[in-house]
This record gives structure tokens, sequence and C-alpha cells, in this order.
């Protein structure tokens, strides 16, 4: 029996904190279910969350995270409401605490919340009650991230989505740039381990510390991109998070020189390995234009599967009696 809840409390109000919040049989379902709701017509798959409402509180910015969850709860047929930093009574110094119970106050029934403390969705379900899906927090967890690349890499290498621990076994995952600071690299350095990938973090000392390794049993690290490019299946770019580095210097020119996915790299070290990349990209920093929009790159899917993942997420929140493996 596969077991990685470390929630297991929260995990039956609806909420994702985590990855590790969630069984292999759980995310089968959600798969299955993102598929049974992206294939669904749109006159009865409005009716599933009519009148129901969602907020949305993000406390950092955000294009694709926040806008597929938004659109998502409409596509579902939910009523949807964006709190933000800039432009709310946070700007006050309203508490994270507060401000999830004057959203319940207003009828929220669900929360989606982005916050640059890790850690901060376990306080805020704790305080209203309500599910909560992580967002990203701090440099914790991006768990619905994570769900949606895997979602891409199992649909783009062709593989079941019956989820076991070998689904992944024999691929190698190379994740590559600021792991320092990344809730994806983390999200997903805790999930694809658990299928039978084998991850490889890459990048400088810096920016790629060998505490990385706590992550997760078996997690690896190498110095060298090309050699780790060499044996990738999926390739996972990522951005230096400039508003993270807290006075680290970075030599931009030789970060390029030995870490940039350029196409020319690609097509030498890994010419069949899938190119992925959260977003935002700096273009020209971690990955080039050719790499990005060339045929390995799975970029653009990655954010369509976002939509079809965030859907199964909210439904699983706001009407868990429904899926009984949910
Ligand atoms: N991948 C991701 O979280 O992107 P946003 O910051 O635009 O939401």
């Amino acid at each position: 029996m596969e077991a990685a809840e470390s929630n297991p409390d929260l995990r039956h109000t609806g909420s994702l904190l985590s990855t590790n919040d969630v069984s292999l049989e759980h995310i089968t379902s959600l798969l299955a279910l993102a598929n049974d709701l992206e294939a669904e017509p749109h006159a009865t798959r409005v009716q599933r969350l009519a009148g129901r409402i969602v907020a949305l509180l993000f406390y950092e910015s955000s294009t694709r995270t926040r806008t597929s969850f938004e659109l998502a709860a409409k596509l579902l047929g939910a009523i949807t409401t964006l709190v933000s930093d800039k432009s709310s009574s946070i700007e006050k110094g309203e508490s994270l605490h507060d401000t999830g119970l004057t959203l319940r106050a207003l009828g929220a029934e669900c929360i989606i919340l982005r916050s640059n403390y890790s850690g901060a969705p376990e306080l805020l379900a704790r305080s209203t009650g309500l599910p909560v899906l992580n967002a990203g927090d701090g440099m914790h967890e991006h768990p619905s991230q994570a769900l949606l690349d895997l979602r891409t890499m199992l649909l783009r290498l062709g593989l079941p989505q019956q989820l076991s621990s070998t689904t992944l076994r024999g691929l190698t995952v190379v994740i590559t740039g600021d792991v320092r600071h990344s809730r994806v690299a983390r999200s997903n350095a805790l999930l694809l381990p658990r299928l039978g990938a084998r991850v490889i973090l890459c990048g400088p000392p810096e920016l790629c510390p060998v505490e990385a390794l706590a992550i997760a049993p078996g997690v690896e690290i190498e110095r060298n991109f090309e050699h780790a490019l060499q044996q990738a299946d999926a390739v996972m770019m990522l951005r230096i998070q400039r508003e993270r580095l807290a006075g680290l210097a970075i030599d931009t020119a030789d970060y390029i020189l030995r870490y940039q996915l350029s196409a020319e790299r690609l097509q030498r070290c890994a010419p069949k390995a899938l190119v992925m990349h959260p977003g935002p990209m700096v273009r020209g920093l971690e990955i080039d234009s050719a790499a990005a929009d060339g045929p390995q790159s799975a970029i653009e899917e990655q954010v369509r599967h976002g939509l079809a993942i965030r859907m199964a997420l909210l439904h699983r929140a706001l009407r868990p009696a429904i899926e009984p493996g949910l």
C-alpha cells in the first residue's frame, strides 16, 4: 500500500497542500476526473459547481496558476472572487487568518491560496475549516503544478494513467536551474520517485545545494548539465527566482554557458527528451527560444493541462461525496 499522506486530517476536507497528501490511487482518480471534465459538454459541465463560491487569494503575482484556477472554476459554473495583496486590506496589515475568516463570512466555500510563506495554506485550512488549494507557498510546494506536469508527461510519453509505483520506472527526469528556491522542483521531486522515476537535480551549488538531496530518498545531483541531459527522458527547466535570491550573486554569462537549455545543446545531448518549464520563462537565460518553441517542447501543453487538473481539484474540494475514490 503506497502511503505518503502528511496531512491525513486535511486530506478529507478536499484540501491540497502537498503532493504528499495524495496517494497514487487518489491521483489516478483525479486524472480520470480531469479527463472526464475536459471532455464533458459545456452545458452539463457548467452545472457541476453552479452557484458555488470560490475565492482566489493571491499574495504573490501569478499568470498561469491564477488564471487557470479561475477559468477552471468558471467552466464548472462556480462564482469566483479574487483578493490580491496589492488591492485589498492585506495592504493595511490584515492577517491571513482574518482574511480567511472574512472570505468565509462572505460565502467562500473553497480558497485557492498563493503565498510567499511556506506552510500558509495549512494555516489557512486550519483557521477556516474550508478546503484550501495550495497555489504555491514560498519555497515549499506547488502541488497542482506537479500534477499538471505529471499529466503532461503521461500523455506525451504515452504512459498509462492508472498509476503505480512502476508507472515511470526506467524514466529519468532532470530538473535544472534554481532548485533551491523552487517549490515546483520540490513538489516534482517528491512525487515522481513515488512513480518509479529517477530524478536528477542539476545546477551550480548556490542554486542546487546538496541539502536538496533531502527532498526525497534516491534523488540525485549532477553538476554537469550536459551529462545530466544525456540521461534525460524529460528535462524541466527552472527560472532563476531573482525575487528570492536575497543577495546571492549569480554570474549570468557563466550560468548561460553552463546551464542554458539551447536548441543546439538539446539536439546534441538529448534529441528525444521532452522539454518542460513551469513558467514564467526568461528566454535567453535558462532556455533559448528555439528550445522553448521547438518540437520537443511541451510547455504550452503544461499550461493547457493545468485547466483540466484544476477543474478536477475544485470538483474534489467542493463535491467530495460524488467521487468516493477521491
Ligand atoms: N507555473 C506557475 O506557477 O506560473 P505562475 O506564477 O504564472 O502562476
